[in-house]
């Protein structure tokens, strides 16, 4: 079993005791005159924190080795003065002109051969050693410099590691590489093995003929490919740790880098949340999506998780719309109030925005901002102060922790390597299954928590195994165990399929989970573009599409079998007992709508009760030694009552059984325990 996160320093941001509100602070690219003006408006606005320095490494090193801190002494002594606290950023995710032309060995090369340029942003190849020993420098010049300054609150290390960059093929990434190899498996033969070279005869027979895993003549090794992404999250990792350690020799701030939970496939965030202080995360809705509140749960469920329950912080989303996606829908009124809410009661205890002044210039000048172009006649900036006021009546939440019902396998390895080529169907889509299961869940009023196959899962009624395609016998093991012990497993289709070197299971597809599930799959049965099967659910029939299986029966009972399809006749979703505990299968790709039923018969064997909440409503439980925080969100267009007993803490009111929440609102009920 995986070891738990580690500890976190308990007390992060230092010096702050309410929830942290503020955001991105960009000074640099405004005249000193409006660094007055905005500490005036930060302190309407109520923001107790601000990030400073993220994309600041040209200003603070303007030619190798020469620094200059004049502004910044000048600006962290300005939020001193002002009571703001500081969240310093560490500004390695964005080298100078001078770093990229003394050093173009250090630039990024894709996986197609192009050399990436500068005029941008983005740091250099993960493992040059001239970008990590630049890095750590800068770093190590700001932490001997702030390090012990009362006004740090918080190191934020580097910006979004992951992206823009990830995965370098350049000649200093692919010795990297090999030394990772080496370390990995000793020998060659043991790195022949476990890639299984005897295919298409790539055997090597030195290790210097070892590559990163550029684009090639056909499908490329897919042990290899996986190999790379796990050397290329370790590589960036070990850029993290570089600077944290720089910072570490020389301050004991708390210290985070911002992740993207959910968005960024290249970090595996399982192991970065046992690096870090804090968790602090960045989310932005996606605006093409018809209930974006439905993905930002995801994001933060996924992000509650990384902090193993631990309150994380929101370090990055935004008032309205952003400015990268191909139609940046703005948020209308009390949306941004409603997401922030949500973050909170999954578990944020700070909120934060990219950025607080919208910038004038470069490629972000149509990103949305606390104080938005128009300044502060603006419904955004309105709402900005209201929801500074609200937090500081939140301030009780804080340190609490969110509870969940269920959980949701979540892995990064196993996403790695279903997206490599020639897998059974273009439409096997790890994403949108584990999305759909979700967004199931949500819309039936549960909290739910993401796991590792190999977590301790003891704590859950239930558990949804989405997209566990390579699944390690370590994790089978785990699942079947957990299942053993008295546990409900869901599994949707082409799960269990590979081990952790992208090979079949020995006895075949599902091979490992066939004690938990009484089944394995004797024969994919992939479904033409469009095509839809049917299945037969207690007198009516579920539709799906995209996939079917061949099952082998090995004591499940057939819940449900397919009317037509490849699969005519034969079973389509399954349930076994094992021990005291139950496994379902599902081998057909079922809509949020047609996975109802089937959630809903899994909840009975898990003893779950769905609390029956109006379409469109959240509410979220933040429990503490001493109370219950409840919050509720409206997304509906029209006033909803819950049950609620206690302190409403936005009003003051005080609930004698009913909590009245008006159209698009958010409702904060404490409750002693
Ligand atoms: C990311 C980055 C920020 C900014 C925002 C814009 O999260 O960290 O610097 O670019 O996106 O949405």
């Amino acid at each position: 079993m995986r070891a738990a996160p580690g500890p976190h320093t308990p007390s992060w941001p230092l010096g702050l005791d309410g929830i942290a509100y503020g955001g991105d602070y960009n000074p640099e690219q405004w005249p000193r005159e409006v660094w007055d003006t905005d500490i005036a408006l930060m302190h309407e606005a109520g923001v107790n924190l601000v990030s400073i320095g993220i994309f600041s490494w040209a200003l603070l090193e303007p030619r190798e080795g020469e620094f200059d801190f004049a502004w910044l002494d000048e600006l962290i002594e300005l939020l001193h003065a002002a009571g703001i606290r500081v969240d310093l950023g560490t500004p390695t995710a964005s080298p100078p002109a001078w770093f990229f032309a003394t050093y173009p060995q250090a630039r990024v090369v894709t996986r197609d051969g192009t050399v990436l340029g500068f005029g941008s942003r983005g740091m250099a190849g993960p493992s040059s050693p001239e970008y990590r020993a630049a890095s750590v420098r800068i770093t190590t010049e700001l932490a001997r410099r702030y390090g012990q300054h009362p006004a740090i609150a918080l190191w934020h290390v580097h910006n979004e590691y992951g992206a823009p960059v990830s995965d370098d093929y350049s000649p200093s990434s692919a010795a990297a590489f090999r030394a990772w190899l080496q370390d990995r498996y000793g020998t060659l033969d043991a790195l022949n093995q476990a890639w299984g070279t005897a295919f298409w005869g790539q055997r090597y027979g030195e290790w210097a003929h070892v590559g990163a895993p550029s684009v090639a003549a056909s499908a490329v090794n897919p042990a290899q490919r996986l190999d790379f992404a796990r050397f290329t999250d370790h590589a960036l990792r070990e850029c993290y740790i570089a600077e944290r350690d720089a910072i570490r020799a020389h301050s004991s701030v708390p210290i985070t880098t911002n992740f993207m939970a959910a968005s960024c496939p290249a970090t595996d965030l399982w192991a970065w949340g046992r690096e870090v202080d804090v968790v602090s995360n960045d989310h932005y809705l996606t605006a093409a999506d018809e209930h974006p509140e439905v993905g930002l749960a995801l994001a933060a469920d996924l992000t509650r998780s990384v902090a193993g329950g631990k309150p994380w912080m929101l370090m990055e989303h935004s008032t309205s719309a952003v400015n990268w996606q191909p139609r940046n829908v703005a948020k209308r009124g009390g949306e941004m109030r409603r997401n922030s809410l949500s973050h909170l009661g999954r578990g944020a205890d700070a909120i934060l925005f990219f950025q607080w002044r919208a910038s004038r210039s470069g490629a972000e000048k149509f990103h949305s901002a606390m104080l938005p172009h128009t300044g502060t006649s603006s419904r955004v900036w309105r709402e900005v102060v209201e929801l500074g006021a609200e937090l500081g009546r939140l301030a009780p939440v804080l340190g609490s922790r969110t509870r969940a019902d269920a959980a949701i396998l979540w892995d990064w390895e196993s996403f790695w390597a279903q997206d490599l080529e020639w897998r059974p169907s273009d439409d096997l889509d790890h994403r949108e299954r584990v999305a759909a299961f979700h967004e199931r869940m949500w819309r039936d009023g549960l909290t739910v928590d993401m796991a590792h196959p190999e977590d301790d899962l003891s704590r859950y009624p239930l558990v949804v195994a989405p997209a566990s395609y390579l699944l390690t016998a370590a994790g089978a093991e785990n699942l079947t165990r957990y299942v053993a012990g008295g546990g409900t497993l869901v599994v949707s289709y082409f799960s269990a399929v590979v081990d952790e070197f992208d090979a079949v299971h020995v006895g075949g597809y599902g091979a490992p989970l066939r004690d938990a599930l009484g089944m394995s799959v004797e024969e994919f049965l992939p479904l033409r573009a469009g095509e839809r099967v049917h299945v037969g659910w207690s007198g009516s029939e579920l539709t799906g599409d995209v996939w079917a299986d061949d099952i082998a029966l090995a004591g499940a009972d057939v819940v449900a079998s397919y009317v037509d399809g490849p699969a005519a006749g034969r079973a389509a979703i399954t349930r076994h007992t094992h021990g005291s505990g139950h496994g379902w299968y599902v081998s057909t790709r079922l809509d949020v709508a047609a996975l109802a039923p089937v959630l809903a018969a899994a909840y009975r064997d898990a003893g779950i009760t769905p609390p029956g909440l109006p379409e469109g409503v959240e509410v979220l439980h933040r429990e503490s030694d001493h109370a219950t925080f409840t919050v509720a969100i409206n997304h509906r267009d029209e006033p909803v009552e819950i049950p609620a007993t206690g302190t409403e803490l936005l009003s003051g009111d005080t609930l004698t059984g009913a909590l009245k929440v008006p159209a698009g609102a958010v409702r904060v009920v404490r409750t002693p325990r």
